[in-house]
């Protein structure tokens, strides 16, 4: 009955071309107070990265990119940071032993001469998660709508080299060292699709609230692994700047509940002032589904494989 007044989704995965360009800044329009902002060559870089995801559309192949010298000094330097990191802080199902991570450590993972390659050879997942070029990050709706079709918004530009240890918007770091080897893990593939789910059709009240709930997971989460606290976030594990930070007593810990949580504010080109720590990774999984399930909307959707497209259920 109330469906005239429920947000416009993507219906069809080539539906998901309509949005990969609407980002919150674009290309070499840079803030005035990001690393790259005075470099004129970082900027016209960023312009072919740009142009990169603005032409693309679903099914193509992404272009392979030669990244310069530079670039994978960067990467480089990122890496080791966070190698010598992960065993400290990382929680163990971020790097967990599939043969599918195995695999991600041998391109994403080890050194930045494979990595070269890797932004087409990940490109599909052993999950059936893809990953698709955008120009930056998307807003809330549409990158979680990507999720219901197993897609994952990615950047393939880099950081600048200024300043490896934070950067105030998604780069490849992020994506290939945050974000692949999770979706690589079934269980976390499902929940995630779970998410993108709940969110399709959704008012926007409560996608503030799934977005609230996906930052203080998937993106800034952290667990606690034995008595230990572990990071499974992907925006901690691809800092090594946040991440150490994440580990001292200046930002404050809570314990993680979705109510709670959904409505906590976050900064997004800061270092995060409260981070939610859920019981276990497990627990967290549970937690959001359980959340995400709630989602009010006067229809249910699941989505097809076959034809890659959502089947809208009447409730
Ligand atoms: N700070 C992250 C890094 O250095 C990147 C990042 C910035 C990010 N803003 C974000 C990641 C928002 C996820 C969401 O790798
Ligand atoms: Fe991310």
């Amino acid at each position: 009955k109330q469906k005239d007044t429920v947000p416009w989704f993507p219906n069809d995965i080539q539906d998901l071309d309509r949005f990969a360009n609407q980002i919150l800044s674009y290309g070499s329009e840079l803030d005035s107070d990001h690393p790259g902002f005075t470099d004129p060559v970082y900027r016209a870089r960023r312009k072919e990265f740009a142009d990169i995801a603005y032409n693309y559309r679903h099914g193509q192949i992404i272009p392979r990119v030669e990244y310069t010298e530079e670039e994978k000094a960067t990467w480089g330097t990122v890496f080791k940071e966070l190698k010598t990191l992960y065993p400290l802080h990382a929680c163990a199902n971020t790097t967990g032993s599939s043969p599918c991570w195995r695999n991600t450590a041998a391109t994403g993972r080890t050194t930045s001469h494979s990595w070269r390659t890797c932004p087409a050879s990940c490109s599909v997942t052993c999950t059936g998660f893809r990953v698709r070029p955008a120009a930056g990050l998307l807003s809330p709706r549409d990158f979680l709508a990507g999720l219901a079709f197993r897609v994952i918004y990615s950047t393939q530009y880099i950081r600048h080299r200024s300043k490896p240890t934070y950067t105030p918007e998604p780069d490849i770091c992020h994506e290939l060292l945050g974000h692949v080897p999770l979706f690589a893990d079934s269980s976390f593939a499902q929940f995630s699709q779970e998410f993108g789910l709940a969110s399709l059709g959704a008012p926007d009240e409560f996608i503030e609230k799934l977005a609230a709930v996906y930052w203080f997971t998937v993106e800034f989460g952290l667990c606690k692994q034995g008595s230990e606290i572990k990071a499974y976030g992907a925006g901690l594990l691809s800092s090594f700047g946040e991440l150490q930070y994440s580990f001292t007593d200046k930002p404050k810990l809570q314990p993680f509940d979705a109510d709670r949580t959904s409505i906590q504010k976050y900064p997004i080109t800061e270092y995060q002032p409260v981070y939610f720590v859920a019981e276990s990774f497990e627990d967290a999984k549970e937690k959001v589904k359980k959340f995400a399930a709630a989602s009010p909307k006067p229809f249910s959707v699941r989505y097809n494989p076959y034809t890659q497209s959502i089947e809208v259920l009447d409730n």
